[in-house]
């Protein structure tokens, strides 16, 4: 049997100081659809989502909840499990950074690295920012507005506090990578998407590279340095190793690792794109393992115009937004709303325009509209068609087209475009009815008003299927409908080879997407 195409995406691994938002939901929600649309298209896949465990940011949080790092991080680290069931990713693997796996794969990567004379010792005096868990250059800081406070006075260009750190530790070569990094950039011109963060990663490469600090001695909340007991790794040094860990480093031979690394695709927002495609390549280049093939950085969500932060208190609970608006309108509309990679705002009224416009009424409608009127008048069973006139053959061959058109959306996770695409054919649909009005066929031409109704169904049949990656429960129910069973809904059965067949029985339609009707509609729409 031949080897199937492998696709291997990964999210970032979460902090676990916190709970799961918005912007957490949102990057693993992208990975998920790509997951699913890669599955449907006859790839084997493995997508990767885990916890970010150790490190001075999470140490700090435990002890302020007065709990045991350790039992701190159990528990957090379950509300991102808990997500994963809440929006229905189907992520095949969870990895903690704290299971013995991950251990085992951060040491080894480190004596790799010692070994192949990429790491040093020596000591480190510089400014380092908790917050982001990295450290800055002082000509990168300014100065906190409101003057000194109980802080150093400083802040990163992140806007997080800074302190000076002064302690021993091991350096990473960095500086000796910058030429294979920029060869490399110029060598894969896909590595780093969108464009403009390939050109701000280039910029900041060619700026010049200083040997970077991968180990800390002043707590002790991360993975032992081999051989130096003194020394925990840098956290993301090994928080990066997850995406190796996961498809079973060390072990390079044959296994996971042969069949699916390089990864195809690591997905982070574009806050944390430097570690991702200038840290990570360098550290991988220097064991000599491939780097991933693609770095894709997607923007952050505003609420209701404003940043999002626990300060304000106006951080986005996506369990909450489920709840008000149904799992997939919300799915739909995170990547709908926002060309994938820029920046979006949240807001309600832009939420209830999605759902009942896009959703209730242009393709919740169509397929409503079409399966009552099968039901009604074509005794609950799909239609056989007559001869086939150009309008029906157009629509057809729209629908045809679509995988087309959204697997090269897909593939530059142009999420977006993808279903914009997808909603041609859905405003095809409703000007075809319209045109048609198969309801006044039904009395003096009902071989016409077959032929309409079957060219429908079909073009339902195809948006059903395409759709599914975006909105699994609804696109399913829509297959229900049409009665398409459960192994004939992979792209492969697609077109016409897999039509509808005249004559198969329906169920009765029930709506699909029902109108927002809280009672703050109105102001949305
Ligand atoms: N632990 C690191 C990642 C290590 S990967 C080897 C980390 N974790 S995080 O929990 O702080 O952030 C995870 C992701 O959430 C990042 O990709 C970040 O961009 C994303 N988001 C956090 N807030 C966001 C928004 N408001 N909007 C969109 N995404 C945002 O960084």
């Amino acid at each position: 049997m031949p080897v199937r195409k492998r696709f291997y995406v990964t999210t970032p691994i979460y902090y676990v100081n916190d709970v799961p938002h918005i912007g957490h939901a949102y990057t693993t929600l992208a990975c998920d659809v790509l997951a699913r649309f890669k599955r449907l298209d006859g790839y084997d896949v493995k997508f990767l989502t885990g916890t970010d465990e150790h490190g001075q940011k999470v140490e700090k949080s435990a002890r302020q909840s007065g709990m045991e790092p350790g039992a701190f991080t159990d528990r957090m680290s379950q509300n991102f499990r808990d997500l994963s069931g809440s929006m229905q990713f189907t992520n095949d693997d969870f990895v903690r950074t704290t299971e013995e796996r991950h251990i085992r794969a951060c040491q080894a990567l480190w004596t790799r690295l010692k070994e192949r004379d990429q790491i040093y010792l020596g000591t480190y005096a510089g400014w380092y920012a908790v917050r982001d868990e990295a450290f800055y250059a002082e000509s990168e800081l300014t100065d906190a507005p409101g003057g000194k406070g109980e802080g150093t006075g400083k802040i990163a260009p992140t806007g997080a506090e800074v302190e000076w750190v002064e302690e021993p530790s091991y350096f990473f070569r960095l500086s000796a990578w910058q030429e294979p990094l920029l060869r490399f950039y110029e060598d894969n011109p896909g590595f780093i998407l969108p464009r403009t963060r390939r050109n701000e990663v280039i910029a900041f490469v060619k700026g010049g590279l200083r040997d970077l600090s991968v180990s800390r001695t002043s707590f002790t909340w991360g993975v032992p340095v081999p051989g130096d007991a003194d020394h925990i790794m840098y956290v993301w040094l090994d928080a990066l190793t997850n995406y190796i860990t996961a498809v079973g480093y060390p072990q390079t031979e044959g296994g996971e690792y042969a069949a699916y690394w390089p990864a195809d695709l690591h997905m982070v927002g574009k806050d944390i794109v430097r570690f991702h495609a200038v840290f990570w390549p360098a550290f991988l280049m220097a064991a000599d393992l491939e780097p991933p093939k693609r770095v894709f950085a997607h923007g952050w969500w505003t609420n209701e115009g404003q940043k999002i932060s626990k300060s304000l208190g106006n951080i986005i609970d996506p369990v909450a937004l489920v709840e008000r608006y149904g799992l997939d309108p919300v799915r739909y509309f995170l990547l709908r709303e926002v060309p994938f990679g820029s920046d979006g705002d949240f807001s309600h009224r832009a939420m209830v325009g999605r759902l009942n416009g896009d959703l209730a009424n242009d393709l919740g409608n169509l397929a409503q509209r079409v399966l009552s009127m099968v039901n009604r008048n074509c005794g609950g069973a799909v239609p056989a068609p007559g001869a086939l006139a150009g309008e029906d053959e157009a629509l057809l061959a729209a629908a045809h087209g679509l995988l087309a058109g959204m697997r090269a959306s897909v593939d530059q996770q142009a999420f977006h475009e993808a279903l914009e695409t997808m909603w041609t054919v859905v405003r095809a649909a409703n000007g075809y009815i319209d045109r048609q009005a198969p309801w006044t066929l039904r009395k003096n031409e009902p071989e016409r008003m077959n032929t309409v109704l079957y060219v429908l169904t079909e073009a339902i049949r195809h948006l059903a299927v395409l759709g599914q990656p975006f909105m699994p429960g609804s696109c399913g129910r829509m297959l229900d409908q049409l009665a398409v069973p459960e192994d004939a809904r992979t792209f492969a059965c697609l077109g016409p080879g897999h039509a509808l067949k005249p004559g198969t029985a329906l169920p009765k339609p029930e709506g699909i997407f029902p109108r927002y009707a809280g009672a703050d509609a109105e102001a949305a729409s």
